[in-house]
Parts: C-alpha cells; structure tokens; sequence
C-alpha cells in the first residue's frame, strides 16, 4: 500500500532538514541547477542550495513565481515537489526529487497528487512537467497521476489537465 505524504512550504523551519536529506542521499543534478563549485555537497554547493530555495519563499507570487515543498513521510523530509508559473495563464511546471531511501515506495505519485491538489487550489487549470525517456521512475509516476505523455527524441512532455476528475489515491 502506498504510503501518505503531507507537503509543506520551505521555510527556514524545514531548509536544513531538506539539505541534510539532499546531501546524504541526492545527487546536486537532481535537486538544484548547476553551480560553479567544487564537485560533490561542498560548502559552496551547499550555500547555493539554501539561496535557490530562500529566493522561492515568495511562492508563486513572489519573484521566481516559484512554490516549493518538503514532502514528509512518516514526519521526516524525504524530499522536495515544487511548481512554477509557465507564461501561459493557468499553467504550472512540476519537478520533484526524493531521497534514495525513500524511492521506489509510491511517495513520488503520492506527493505528486498532493501537488495537483494544491495547483487545483491556487486557480490552476494545468500541470506540465519534463523528464528523458530513461527516466523510468519519473514516467511511471507521472502516468500513475493521470498525465499524457508525449515523446520526443529521448525528451518526454507532460500533461496532467485539472478540469478533469483527479485520480483516486
Ligand atoms: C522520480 C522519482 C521522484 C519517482 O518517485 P518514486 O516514489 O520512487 O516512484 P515509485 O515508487 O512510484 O516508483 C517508480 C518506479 O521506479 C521503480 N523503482 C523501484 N525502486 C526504485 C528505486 N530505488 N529508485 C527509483 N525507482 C525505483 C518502481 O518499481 C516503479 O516502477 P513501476 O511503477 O513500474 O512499478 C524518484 O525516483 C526520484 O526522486 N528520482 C531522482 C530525481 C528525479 O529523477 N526526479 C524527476 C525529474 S523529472
């Protein structure tokens, strides 16, 4: 049985529980864009991680248009789900990562239907989201919520529509 996640904003509370969790079990590439750093969790890569998520505080209003959430299980942060405003009106892009520990248990598809309930809420109509057909994981939970898929070369388009009904949990 897939286990429940409850989202919550990143704040100052939860950032460093979030960076503890992304530097013991997540590579930098999947948590954070590219820094100008020393390879690996070093002191400057970590600082950029606190300032990344410290500009998105503002939320979807604020200037990144950007809301970011630790997801938590069983009360711990085991990782991140975020959306951001696209230029088209009503929709959102999604991205998400999970600790190494606590993939491959159906908390991806969980966060991730958590999410659509809080862009349904913030007056979004859609859900975009981007991966590479080798992501077998990221696929999986994207079509376990209900998204269409498009393929293009190695690069996957999804779409999850809000008017719909969402799938059960
Ligand atoms: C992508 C990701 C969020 C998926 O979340 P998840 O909770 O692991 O997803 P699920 O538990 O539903 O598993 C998805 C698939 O991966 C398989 N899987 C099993 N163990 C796994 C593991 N340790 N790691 C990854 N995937 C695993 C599952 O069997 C499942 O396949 P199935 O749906 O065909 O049965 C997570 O793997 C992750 O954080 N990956 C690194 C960051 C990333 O790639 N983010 C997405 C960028 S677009």
């Amino acid at each position: 049985m897939a286990r429940s996640v409850r989202l919550e904003p990143v704040d100052e509370g939860n950032l460093e529980p979030l960076l503890s969790v992304a530097a013991a079990e997540a590579e930098p590439g999947d948590v954070m864009p590219p820094v100008e750093a020393p390879a690996g969790w070093s002191h400057a890569r970590r600082e950029a991680f606190r300032e990344f998520h410290r500009a998105s505080f503002g939320g979807l209003d604020g200037p990144t248009g950007n809301r970011m959430y630790a997801i938590l299980a069983g009360g711990e942060v085991v990782g991140m789900i975020r959306m951001a405003r696209c230029d088209e009106p009503g929709t959102v892009e999604t991205g998400m990562w999970l600790g190494r520990s606590a993939r491959g248990q159906g908390l991806g598809a969980a966060a991730l239907r958590a999410l659509l309930n809080e862009a349904a809420a913030a007056g979004m109509r859609l859900v975009v989201a981007e991966t590479t057909t080798d992501n077998h994981g990221a696929m999986s939970v994207l079509e376990k919520c209900g998204a269409k898929l498009r393929e293009d070369g190695g690069k996957v388009h999804a779409e999850i529509c809000l008017d719909s009904a969402l799938p059960a949990g």
